[in-house]
């Protein structure tokens, strides 16, 4: 593979802040490779809209991040995943990689009762993707499908240290109680930012399980596989592009990162 093919960036997208809990995982697993990022912050939330929609919004996303060159996309959203995967797999020419069947994969080497709980934006829950990809699986396995559509919300409005932040997560784990489960998969990359929130509302013996890790795992692996990776001694460069106030967006992913970012741009997507 030629070398300037293997320094290009690898392309994610979501539709806020989400996708950042992703990125940080690559970002450990994958220190050496540049990483372009786009949040469609102008249009989140993606989960209640319909998947005509959230294909569209996939499409023209990644054509943005093509445009800046990279090798491999991630779709760093369940939401986007579960409605444009195939889609986008079949219009692009280069590696797609989602977060739905890590996450699958990862929440069945967890859980040792085979009954795991996912937890989901309305349009992923209604797509049934997770609960396919589990039952394929772990045959025989009881899943919980449950849609929170409040949780994107309240991450991307900062807001999970308001005191109401905990009687949301309550009220929508209420069906949760009592059916069994020891692992909830978080079907949404915002999730992950209310971790211990979920946590403390299900209790500490209760596995929960994101797709970043088993994400950033597969995408080492098909960049080793197609000699796509970048040399070892490439100096990573991180860029943040977003079609709403960039300062927003910077101010949300420091916190997440806990620490500095540059590199945070505004972006266009339709002129
Ligand atoms: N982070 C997206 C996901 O994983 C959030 C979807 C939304 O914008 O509602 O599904």
């Amino acid at each position: 593979m030629a070398a300037e093919k293997s320094v290009q960036s690898i392309g994610m997208f979501d539709s806020g802040i989400g996708g950042l809990t992703v990125m940080q995982k690559v970002m450990q697993a994958l220190p050496n490779e540049s990483i372009v990022y786009f949040g469609d912050t102008a249009r989140v939330p993606y989960g209640g809209k319909s998947s005509e929609t959230i294909v569209r919004y996939s499409i023209e996303n990644s054509i943005f991040l093509l445009e800046k060159n990279i090798k491999i996309l991630v779709i760093a959203c369940n939401t986007a995943a579960s409605a444009a995967i195939v889609k986008l797999c079949t219009i692009f020419n280069i590696p797609v990689v989602g977060v739905i069947e890590p996450g699958a994969e990862k929440a069945v080497s967890v859980t040792r009762n085979a009954r795991i709980a996912v937890l989901g934006t309305r349009s992923t829950i209604h797509s049934g993707a997770y609960q396919r990809e589990i039952e394929k699986r772990l045959p025989g396995v009881k899943v919980f499908s449950i849609a929170c559509p409040l949780f994107v919300p309240l991450v991307e409005e900062g807001m999970i240290h308001q005191p109401f932040a905990r009687a949301i997560v309550k009220e929508h784990l209420a069906p949760l109680k009592h059916q069994g489960v020891d692992t909830i998969m978080l079907g949404c990359t915002h999730y992950p930012i209310l971790k211990s929130l979920i946590q403390e509302e299900m209790g500490p013996e209760i596995a929960l399980v994101d797709s970043g890790t088993t994400c950033a795992e597969k995408v080492a692996a098909i960049l080793r596989d197609q000699a796509l990776e970048s040399p070892k001694d490439h100096v990573a460069e991180h860029r943040y592009f977003v079609s709403d106030d960039p300062a927003k967006f910077r101010e949300s992913a420091e916190r997440i990162f806990g620490q500095p970012i540059s590199h945070v741009h505004a972006a266009t997507l339709w002129t």
